[in-house]
C-alpha cells in the first residue's frame, strides 16, 4: 500500500489518525486559526463522545463471545443461533455478552436486545448476576392441567426452589399424550410425578436421552390405526429409522429418480394435486397448488419447513419426526426439486431437543452420502415463541429477528425469506409426499368417511383411555375417534365437550360429537380443525376453564404488534375470571380482535370465548 505524507508533520501515514502527533491549530477556510488542543485532547473527546452513544463492549466479554462463536464477521441471520450458544453455555444471556455480540455482528445493541428479549427461552440478566443452574418447566397447557399439572406447579417450587433450581410454568410442550409433562432443563419427564422430577433434578439428569436408530417405522402401515404407544421408559426417546435403514427399505429412490428427469417432476406435481393433500399445519391450502405457484416465481427460491408445532394439543409432527426423520427429509427434497428450491431452512421448536439431535445427525449422514444433488439445508432452532409457527413470523425469526407476523400482501410465495419467493410447509405435509407419489394419489384420497377424502393425523389427548396420534380417515367423527381409536373415554369419565383444533379451533359440546372432522366441516359450528389437535373434556371439566386456559395462552404468546390482540387477550383473561361473564364487553373485544388483528392468533383468540357463549352459557350465567 502506498503511504501518503501527513499534511501536519510530513510523516508518512496509512490512516489519517495514525499520525499528526501534535495539532495545535487548524486553518479554517474562512476566518482566522482556531485552537483545537492537542491530539490527546481530541482522542479524549472522541472517547467521551463514543461513550455517550451507548455502552461499549469490554475486552473480557468480547473474548468470551469469540471463544464460543469464533471471530467476526458473522451472518446477521444467525443472531438467534448465536444467542442460543451463549444461553446454553451460561444458562442465561449476560447483558455484557449481548453488547459484545452486537459489536462483533456490527449491528445496533438495541437490535440484539429486542431479539433476545422477545423469545421466552432467553433469559437476559444484568452484569454477572447468575441464572439458576437448573430450570424445571412444568406444562400448564390444557391436557396437562387436566392431568394434574397444577399440583406439580404448586408443590415443586417449595420442594426444589432455591438459588440453583427454579420451577416455572410453560405453554404446551408438544407431549400432551404423556400429560402431565415437565422438562428438567432439556430432559422431558413424561407422565410427570413429584418423585420423578425430584429424582431427575437430584441426579443432574438434564440432557435429553439419546435415541437409537435401530428400527424401521412404516407410517403408511399405521393408516386407520394408532401410531403405537410406547412404554414410559422410552417415551422421551423412541428408536428411529436411521439413514441406512431408510435407504435399505427403498428410501430416497424417488428423490434420486427426479434428479435429471423433468417429465418425472411434472408427474410428481400432478400426483400431489390429484391426492388432494392439503397443508397440515392448520390453514389447509392445497399442497400441489402451492407448489405450482412458487414454481412459477423467479429464482432463487427458498423453502421454509415449519416444525414449530406450538398449537396446544398438537404432537403429531414430533411423533413422526422422532420415529422416521428421512421420510420427511425425502419429501422436502422432492418438493425442492419440483419447485426449483435453492436452499431449505428447517425451523424446529426449541422444546424438541431430541428431534434436534436426530435431525443434526441424520442431515449430516444424508449430506455425507447424498442420493441426489442436494439443496443447501440449514436447521434453525426456535426459542419458545408460539407466534413463530405463523409462516411470516417464522420467516422473520429465520432471518434472526423478532417473530412478528408480516402484513400481506405480498404473500411469502412471492416475497418471503430474505425477500425471495418461498415455499413454506408444515412438517407433516412433506412427510406424506413419498407415500403419495409411490403408492399413487388414490392411495391417499381413497381413505375418508362421511364424504371426506384423505388421512388425518389426529393428536388426541385429554379424557380418553388411550391418547396418542391416530392416523384416521378424514371426516371421522369425534365419537368414532374415541370409540375406535382411543379405547373409549377414560374410566369414570363421560364425554362433555371437545376442542377439535387446539387452542384456536373452538370448543364443541358432546351433542356435536357426530360432526365429521375435517377442513371446512366444523366452521358452520363455530370452530375449525386446524392441526387436528383434539382435546377431550368430560363431566368433571368445565368449558369455561378450558377457554380461560386458552385465552391465557394467547395473552402470553401475543407478539404485541397490534393493540387489539395485545390488549384484547389480556383484558379477556381478566373478564373471563368473573363468575358471571360480561358478555357485552367480551363480544366487543371479540369483534375488534377478529376485525383488526394482523394475524391468525388475534383473529382466532375469540373462538373459545364464543364457543362458551354459544354452547355452555349455563357455565357463565
Ligand atoms: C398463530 C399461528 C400459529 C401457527 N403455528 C403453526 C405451527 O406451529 N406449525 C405449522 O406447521 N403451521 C402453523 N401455522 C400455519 C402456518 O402459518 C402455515 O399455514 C403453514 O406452516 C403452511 O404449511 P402447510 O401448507 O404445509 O400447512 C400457524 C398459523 C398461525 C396463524
Ligand atoms: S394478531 Fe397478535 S400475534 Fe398476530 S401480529 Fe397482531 S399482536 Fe402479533
Ligand atoms: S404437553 Fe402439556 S398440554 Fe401439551
Amino acid at each position: 500500500m502506498a503511504l501518503s505524507a501527513c499534511a501536519g508533520c510530513g510523516q508518512r501515514y496509512i490512516r489519517w489518525n495514525q499520525c499528526m502527533p501534535e495539532v495545535k491549530s487548524y486553518a479554517l477556510p474562512t476566518g482566522g486559526p482556531v485552537t483545537l488542543g492537542t491530539l490527546d485532547d481530541m482522542r479524549q473527546r472522541i472517547r467521551q463522545k463514543s461513550k455517550l452513544k451507548g455502552r461499549q463492549a469490554d475486552d473480557q466479554s468480547v473474548a468470551e463471545v469469540r471463544a464460543l462463536l469464533g471471530l467476526p464477521p458473522h451472518r446477521r441471520d444467525l443472531l438467534i443461533e448465536h444467542l442460543h450458544r451463549l444461553n446454553d453455555a451460561h444458562r442465561c444471556l449476560h447483558d455484557r455478552h449481548l453488547v459484545a455480540l452486537a459489536k462483533d455482528m456490527n449491528i445496533p445493541m438495541a437490535e440484539v436486545f429486542e431479539v433476545a428479549t422477545f423469545y421466552h427461552h432467553f433469559d437476559v440478566v444484568r452484569g454477572d448476576a447468575q441464572a439458576p443452574v437448573i430450570t424445571v418447566r412444568v406444562c400448564d397447557g390444557l391436557s396437562c392441567e387436566l392431568a394434574g399439572a397444577k399440583e406439580l406447579l404448586q408443590r415443586l417450587p417449595a420442594l426444589l426452589g432455591n438459588q440453583d433450581v427454579r420451577v416455572i410454568p410453560a405453554p404446551c410442550l408438544g407431549r400432551c399424550e404423556q400429560a402431565p409433562v415437565a422438562v428438567v432443563h432439556q430432559n422431558p419427564v413424561p407422565v410427570a410425578t413429584i418423585d420423578a422430577v425430584l429424582a431427575l433434578v437430584q441426579s443432574g439428569g438434564t440432557r435429553h436421552p439419546d435415541a437409537g436408530d435401530g428400527t424401521v417405522f412404516d407410517a403408511a402401515a399405521c393408516a386407520q390405526s394408532s401410531v403405537p404407544s410406547l412404554s414410559e421408559a422410552v417415551q422421551a426417546a423412541p428408536a428411529y429409522t436411521g439413514y441406512q435403514a431408510y435407504r435399505a427399505a427403498g428410501g430416497y429412490q424417488l428423490a434420486a429418480s427426479l434428479a435429471s428427469d423433468d417429465a418425472a417432476v411434472e408427474r410428481v406435481i400432478q400426483a400431489m394435486e390429484a391426492s388432494g393433500l392439503r397443508g397440515l399445519g392448520g390453514a389447509g391450502f392445497p399442497a400441489g397448488r402451492k407448489w405450482r405457484i412458487v414454481r412459477s416465481q423467479t429464482a432463487p427460491k427458498l423453502m421454509a419447513v415449519n416444525i414449530d408445532e406450538g398449537e396446544p394439543g398438537t404432537f403429531k409432527d414430533r411423533t413422526y419426526l422422532e420415529r422416521d426423520p428421512h421420510r420427511f427429509l425425502e419429501g422436502m427434497l422432492v418438493a425442492a426439486r419440483a419447485v426449483g428450491i435453492d436452499a431449505c431452512y428447517i425451523y424446529l421448536r426449541d422444546e424438541y431437543h431430541g428431534c434436534r439431535a436426530i435431525l443434526e445427525r441424520e442431515i449430516a449422514r444424508l449430506q455425507a452420502d447424498p442420493p441426489c444433488p442436494l439443496p443447501r439445508i440449514e436447521l434453525r432452532r426456535g426459542a419458545g415463541a408460539y407466534i413463530c409457527g405463523e409462516e411470516s413470523a417464522m420467516i422473520e425469526s429465520i432471518e434472526g429477528k423478532r417473530g412478528e407476523p408480516r402484513m400481506r400482501p405480498p404473500y411469502i410465495a412471492e416475497v418471503g425469506l430474505f425477500g425471495r419467493p418461498t415455499l413454506e410447509h408444515n412438517f407433516e405435509t412433506l412427510y406424506w409426499v413419498r407415500d403419495i407419489v409411490q403408492k399413487g394419489p388414490d392411495w391417499f384420497s381413497g381413505f375418508g368417511r362421511n364424504g371426506r377424502k384423505g388421512l388425518r393425523s389426529f393428536s388426541v389427548s385429554g379424557r380418553v383411555s388411550r391418547p396418542g396420534v391416530k392416523l384416521a380417515p378424514a371426516g371421522i367423527t369425534l365419537q368414532e375417534l374415541i370409540d375406535e381409536y382411543c379405547g373409549g373415554m377414560a374410566p369414570g369419565h363421560t364425554l362433555y365437550a371437545y376442542l377439535p383444533g387446539g387452542a384456536s379451533g373452538g370448543i364443541l359440546p358432546a351433542s356435536l360429537a357426530n360432526v365429521p372432522l375435517d377442513f371446512d366441516t366444523i366452521q358452520p359450528h363455530g370452530g375449525f380443525i386446524g392441526s387436528a389437535a383434539v382435546i377431550v373434556l368430560s363431566q368433571h371439566d368445565r368449558a369455561r376453564d378450558a377457554a380461560l386456559n386458552m385465552m391465557r395462552f394467547f395473552a402470553h404468546e401475543s407478539c404485541g404488534q397490534c393493540t387489539p390482540c395485545r390488549v384484547g387477550t389480556a383484558k379477556a383473561v381478566a373478564l373471563m375470571q368473573a363468575d358471571v361473564w360480561d358478555n357485552t364487553t367480551l363480544e366487543d373485544l371479540n369483534t375488534v380482535m377478529v376485525d383488526a388483528s394482523i394475524c391468525g392468533l388475534g383473529q382466532a383468540a375469540p373462538n373459545p370465548v364464543r364457543s362458551v357463549q354459544k354452547y355452555f352459557a349455563h357455565e357463565v350465567a
